[in-house]
């Protein structure tokens, strides 16, 4: 056994990180748009103004991922360059780009996969509240219309939100990213709420518009934990610490049962309800129905995690990792094995066909005299990973996994500095190198994963 025969080898991107093209084509403003203006916020002022400039290369990058044999491409529309306020007056130039895009990759035989949030907030909804405004559920279900009217004849596979731990925590909790806020602890609670419902509406408007049966999915993150030893009681314990909530109140974004319960189980974690009852919106049963508007597959990201034990008093006890514990260029610990437990234990509990919508590391990757772009450390980490991604496969019902990223990008709060892509791009001239990892993923996608 290993990996399904349909199995979904792809690459991951998201709008603002490769397309560039802010201007001029009547694409509203975002938060990122917004935000990357003002000094000081991302590493040496970089912005996504040109970032891969995507937006007129998108015919070469589908010739790459062609020559890599990739079977499917996941990318986020931005919101705003469709409906430029967010709602209500729509941009056909950006409807334009996204037909071509689609009909490109479906040419050259690459299943189009559509995340509809990647952190884009159109700005005119960020002035009147954001996330916190209730009616930005409507308007999110209104985007989800268009997009499901639009490009669902021939675009099937859909994920709602990308990574709400991610874009309330940092965004709104912690002001590490667009807009920059350290909000109430109180605010953060209401917005993802807020974001739950929306995440529903869209559900309900995608499955009603659709022009086709649609595959519909979520794309949460977290650290994953993995156990110590395959003893049951550290499996166990890997298992409760993985659902746990944080200890630390100002990082409570950062768990995955408060995300997932609700969009899956119709409820939310019991424990969280009682420690954060103080800073609770009010809650109720027609929210909870929206919420857990039925999907098909969860997606989920998946970068690393920690190790865990049972420990004497019977709690999950942290694995202290070794000195010299093997690290990325953004300095994410590498722990293969969180692609083995993370699918496990997230289908033990929500008992959905698993996607990994995202998974990856970024190298200080060079240009070599030989002109061209060795990555062993990517390869490594890759290798690893997948393999144990393959032991899942053989157990539970995994469809899909999405390495981060087909390309090098803006990488967030970090510009320019770290390259997570298959693909180096020289952000002088936009030149495009496959690196070294493109090629061996290319034969490990040939091969189905047996050769892993
Ligand atoms: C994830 C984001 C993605 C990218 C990778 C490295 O958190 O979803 O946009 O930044 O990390």
């Amino acid at each position: 056994m290993g990996f399904r025969e349909d199995f979904a080898w792809g690459t991951a991107t998201s709008s603002y990180q490769i397309e560039g093209a802010v201007k001029g084509e009547g694409k509203g403003e975002h938060i990122w748009d917004v935000y990357t203006k003002e000094p000081g916020h991302v590493f040496e002022d970089h912005t996504g103004e040109t970032a891969c400039d995507h937006y007129h290369r998108y015919p070469e990058d589908v010739k790459i991922m062609k020559e890599m044999g990739l079977k499917a491409y996941r990318f986020s529309i931005d919101w705003t360059r469709v409906l430029p306020d967010g709602y209500g007056r729509v941009n056909e130039k950006g409807i334009a780009f996204y037909n071509a895009l689609i009909d490109e990759l479906l040419d050259n035989g690459i299943e189009p996969y559509i995340t509809l949030y990647h952190w884009e907030l159109p700005y005119e909804i960020y002035k009147q509240g954001g996330w916190m405004n209730p009616k930005i559920v409507e308007w999110f279900g209104e985007y989800a219309k268009l997009v499901a009217e639009r490009f669902s004849d021939r675009v099937t596979h859909y994920f709602t939100v990308n990574e709400p731990q991610c874009f309330v925590g940092l965004g709104f909790l912690r002001g590490e990213h667009a807009p920059g806020l350290k909000s109430p602890l109180r605010d953060t609670f209401e917005m993802a709420h807020n974001v739950m419902k929306a995440h529903g509406q869209a559900v309900r408007m995608l499955r009603q518009y659709g022009r086709q049966p649609l595959v519909i999915g979520y794309a949460p993150t977290c650290g994953m934990v993995y156990p110590e030893t395959e003893k049951p009681e550290d499996i166990e314990a890997a298992r409760q610490a993985m659902f746990a909530l944080q200890p630390d109140n100002s990082n409570w974004t950062w768990n995955v049962s408060w995300w997932s319960d609700p969009v899956l189980l119709g409820h939310y974690p019991e424990e969280g309800l009682k420690r954060y009852e103080p800073y609770l919106p009010k809650i109720t049963e027609e929210d909870m129905k929206l919420i857990s508007e039925p999907i098909d597959v969860y997606g989920q990201n998946i970068y690393n995690g920690r190790c865990v034990r049972m420990g004497a008093d019977g709690k999950p006890e942290d694995v202290k990792r070794y000195a010299g514990f093997p690290k990325t260029a953004i300095n994410w610990p590498v722990t293969p094995e969180v692609l083995y437990w993370g699918p496990k234990f997230l289908y033990e509990r929500y008992q959905k066909p698993i996607y990994i919508t995202e998974n990856g590391i970024s190298c200080h990757d060079v240009i070599s005299l030989d002109g061209k772009v060795h990555d062993p450390n990517r390869m490594d980490f890759l290798a690893r990973y997948l393999h144990e991604l393959k032991r899942a496969a053989s157990e539970i019902d995994l469809r899909g996994y999405f390495q981060w990223s087909l390309m090098d990008n803006f990488e967030w709060a970090e510009g320019y500095a770290q390259r997570f892509g298959l693909v180096y791009v020289d952000f002088r001239n936009q030149q495009r190198i496959l690196k070294d990892s493109a090629y061996w993923y290319r034969d490990v996608i040939r091969e189905n994963g047996n050769n892993l």
